[in-house]
This record gives C-alpha cells, sequence and structure tokens, in this order.
C-alpha cells in the first residue's frame, strides 16, 4: 500500500482523497468539484489564476478565515467548504 493512501480530507462533507504535495484546489479539480462557492463580485469560486491573484479559489475552514485553495497544500483531516456570501445590507 502506498504512502498515500487514506489521505484525504473533507469537502462538504464529502471526502476528497489527495496526493502528497497537491494542493486543495488541486485535489478538488480531480475530484470534479468546480464550484467553490461565491467569490468577489458575485462570481462563482472556481479554480482560475492558480497562483494566488484572483481570489476566484477561496474556500472556508471549519474554523478560521477563508483562504486560497490554490496556494493551501491539502492537509489530512481538514475540514472545508465554500465561502458563504457575506450577510445583511452592507456586508
Ligand atoms: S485560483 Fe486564483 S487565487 Fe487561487
Amino acid at each position: 500500500m502506498s504512502e498515500s493512501a487514506g489521505k484525504s480530507f473533507l469537502w462538504n462533507g464529502r471526502a476528497v482523497r489527495f496526493q502528497p504535495g497537491e494542493t486543495v484546489a488541486a485535489a478538488l479539480r480531480r475530484a470534479g468539484v468546480t464550484a467553490f462557492g461565491s467569490a468577489a463580485g458575485g462570481q462563482q469560486g472556481r479554480y482560475f489564476c492558480g497562483i494566488g491573484a484572483c481570489q476566484g479559489c477561496l474556500v472556508s475552514p471549519a474554523e478560521g478565515m477563508p483562504f486560497e485553495a490554490c496556494l493551501t497544500l491539502a492537509r489530512p483531516g481538514m475540514v472545508l467548504g465554500p465561502v458563504l456570501p457575506a450577510e445583511g445590507p452592507g456586508a
């Protein structure tokens, strides 16, 4: 059995397997996840630039601030989901 067997994180409650050194965005893409939730300007979040410039790939961890999935290495046990749209006027 390879060293990478069993390495996964959760995306919206779904286990997503990843390879060593793979970013969250790359693992999600390989798993067929193309919509990452809300992005700036009311756009659909997605993996676009891959270099941290567009902010299109922001994802939310269970605790903490959203981060760029394209710049963040996947780690076992991460619990992630889409960034929820801001609520309320002026949010
Ligand atoms: S894909 Fe552009 S910041 Fe991640």
